[in-house]
């Protein structure tokens, strides 16, 4: 703990807390993981439990009233440690971010011509035209077709499925070593979605991207990620190979999320929702934050915070033996 380590992100103990009237948010505690060149991190859990607010701190974007802790080793730099000029740098350079509505990260009133060769003249130095060469080729490696006429349109001349792949372009156009997605493929219909995350993984092939996907569907992270952490009340729940987390959870957390899933080995059969509601994150329970709404509750779980350990190849925080709670699932279950 504490040091870089060879890693090409290594995150350590990050908590991220909100100061609200009612007083504190612990929105992100205790968070830790690896990353290697090239991997795919995957980051699931339900709505509020800190998905998205660990990597704005990653990033040195929590809004105003939020504070970050621990440390993040990015090529053996912490990036919760360094000036703001310098994250500023590395942000959009070596590691690029891109969210579910693109026209977030698109300014509407410049043409995606211009937004491009910005990003190239300001941290590559490159001049106007053969940054403009650059980015119709990143375009076209996006599949927008007639890119080099189409540069010159503003984002909101294009289809949504289109400034998804512009926003990644975008992304893409210094080469980072680290591509963090957030939902990046939520708002975009299925065939545009399955097409988006070919995409991705297609460049991360040629460019050798790491990157870390946040995401609600459980099928794409099966099919595209390497390691897997499962997050809920701001806490890890579960981290390790994909494999294991999907094939075989041993978290009754995980079993939760996983069932919500349709079974395609079942027909398809229907969603089962976790019962119950995420919870209070200005009152998080002293114990398990699950430990209301799990079906293997014990009776110290809500008063003992249960630690992450290692159990098999996978961490897991939780009081159960695995082997009351695993479940073997077929690779055809996922979509
Ligand atoms: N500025 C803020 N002030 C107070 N609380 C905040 C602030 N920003 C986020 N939070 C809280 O932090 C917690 C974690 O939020 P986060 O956005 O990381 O969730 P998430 O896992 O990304 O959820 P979703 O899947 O809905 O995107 C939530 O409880 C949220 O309400
Ligand atoms: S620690 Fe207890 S409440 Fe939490 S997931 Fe495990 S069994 Fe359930
Ligand atoms: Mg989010």
């Amino acid at each position: 703990m504490g040091t870089p380590g060879n890693s090409l992100l290594r995150v350590d103990d990050l908590s991220v807390r909100f100061a609200v009237p009612e007083g504190e948010v612990s929105a992100v505690n205790g968070v830790s993981f690896a990353l290697e060149k090239g991997q795919t991190f995957g980051i699931v859990g339900e709505s509020g439990s800190g998905k998205s607010q660990s990597m704005l701190a990653l990033m040195g974007l929590l809004s105003g009233n939020g504070s970050a802790g621990g440390h993040a080793w990015f090529r053996g730099e912490d990036l919760l440690a360094m000036p703001p000029q310098k994250l500023n740098k590395i942000r959009g350079n070596r590691i690029a971010m891109i969210f579910q509505d693109p026209m977030t990260a698109l300014n509407p009133y410049l043409t995606v011509e211009r937004q491009m060769t910005e990003v190239l003249e300001l941290h590559k130095g490159l001049t106007r035209r053969s940054a403009r060469t650059l980015a119709i080729q990143t375009l076209e490696a996006v599949s927008i077709p007639d890119a080099a006429r189409r540069i010159t349109m503003y984002p909101h001349e294009f289809s949504g499925g289109m400034r998804q792949r512009i926003m990644i372009a975008m992304a893409l156009l210094c080469q980072p070593d680290l591509l963090i997605a957030d939902e990046p493929t939520t708002a975009l219909d299925v065939t545009v979605q399955a097409q988006t995350m070919q995409l991705m993984r297609d460049l991360q092939r040629e460019y050798g991207t790491a990157i870390i996907l946040i995401t609600h569907d459980l099928g794409v992270v099966a099919g595209l990620c390497d390691q897997v952490m499962v997050m809920y009340g701001g806490r890890i729940m579960e981290e390790g190979s994909a494999e294991s987390i999907f094939y075989r959870p041993t978290h009754p957390y995980t079993r939760g999320l996983l069932d919500a899933i349709p079974r395609l080995d079942q027909g398809g059969a229907p969603l089962v929702a976790i019962p119950g509601q995420p919870p209070n994150m200005l009152r998080l329970p002293a114990g398990c934050p699950f430990s209301e709404r799990c079906t293997f509750v014990l009776p110290h779980c809500a008063t003992d915070m249960p630690p992450l350990v290692a159990a098999g190849d996978v961490l897991r925080a939780c009081h159960r033996d695995p082997a009351d709670v695993v479940e073997f699932r077929s690779p055809e279950a996922i979509a």
